[in-house]
């Protein structure tokens, strides 16, 4: 594979250790400072990601080329985002891929819409609603720094009101009331189309599974994911001492469709003779087992 070099206009994460990374854009005259010097990133263009950069005062920085969990981790925060952690089993319950159709909401940071975009493209969308136009505005600037708003279509409005999209094949929620929107996300996704909701508490996972339920969706199953960072080092190996305790449960389900209206059973016609027995069944569990050694 050909090296991918430096380019102006490129994002870069400046790395120079794992609690200290820096995402800067690469323009041309311009300098970027930092308590360990500065760098003149005209000097970075045409130079290979991943090469150690030197700053004003000898400390060596690595470029590297950022990928989709650094746009979500740097991105301009105004809400509470969905980390990785989450994202990545949001995503998996979702079955999204290439070319899907998703719908999202709310968008918040844009941190969960960044992760969507970048599967559903190149060929699909996400289809993401938000009720405050200043998170709607950070959130696009947020999808214009990883270069995936094309494959995003943001929409203005509360979403309990409902979902204008059909036939999509999943739907994602992070808000307050997912229950409220359940309803909508029947109507919005296709035969056995997926919904995955992200709640903090757990009074959320109830009220939302039990519209669930009653709502026409199967296969429902509510998930925490609990990740423990780990210090290696030969002979000193083990968890680290902090981890995040709690960020959110994923409750994830799938559309099914609705029986027509049932007509009434009809009465049984018991015309038997009395101690006959209606039906009788066609083999006892003896038999059965008798059948059974006989193969
Ligand atoms: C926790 S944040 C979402 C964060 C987002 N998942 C991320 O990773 O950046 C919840 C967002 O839902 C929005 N919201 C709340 N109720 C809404 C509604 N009824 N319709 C649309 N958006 C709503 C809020 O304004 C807020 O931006």
């Amino acid at each position: 594979m050909v090296n991918e070099k430096i380019a102006e206009g490129d994002n870069v994460l400046l790395y120079l250790d794992a609690r200290r990374t820096y995402m800067l854009k690469i323009q041309a005259g311009q300098t970027f400072h930092t308590h360990k010097g500065y760098l003149k990133l005209d000097e970075l263009i045409g130079r290979d990601y991943g090469e150690p950069i030197k700053s004003s005062l000898g400390i060596y920085f690595t470029t590297l080329k950022p990928a989709l969990t650094d746009y979500i981790m740097k991105s301009s925060r105004n809400t509470q985002i969905i980390y990785p952690k989450d994202a990545a089993l949001i995503v998996m319950f979702s079955g999204i891929g290439p070319g899907s159709r998703v719908v999202e909401s709310g968008t918040g940071t844009g941190s969960l819409t960044t992760a969507l975009a970048h599967y559903v493209g190149p060929t699909g969308k996400v289809y993401t609603y938000e009720l405050r136009s200043e998170f709607q505005k950070n959130a696009a600037k947020n999808l214009q720094r990883s270069k995936l708003i094309d494959h995003v279509e943001m929409k203005s409005g509360d979403v309990t009101q409902g979902i204008e999209e059909r036939d999509v094949d999943a739907v994602i929620l992070d808000l307050a009331v997912p229950w409220l929107v359940v309803p909508h996300a029947y109507e919005a996704l296709k035969p056995s189309g997926i919904l995955v909701s992200f709640s903090p508490t757990i009074d959320q996972v109830v009220r939302t599974t039990e519209v669930l339920k009653e709502t026409g969706f199967v296969f429902i199953e509510t998930i925490e994911c609990m990740m423990r960072g780990m210090q290696v080092e030969r002979g000193k190996t083990r968890p680290q001492t902090l981890m995040t305790g709690h960020t959110g449960y994923i409750t994830h389900a799938r559309k099914i469709l609705k029986l027509p209206q049932q007509e009434p059973t009809p009465e049984p016609i018991a015309e038997a003779s009395p101690g006959l027995a209606l039906e009788e069944p066609l083999e006892t569990a003896e038999e059965e087992s008798k059948t059974d050694q006989s193969c």
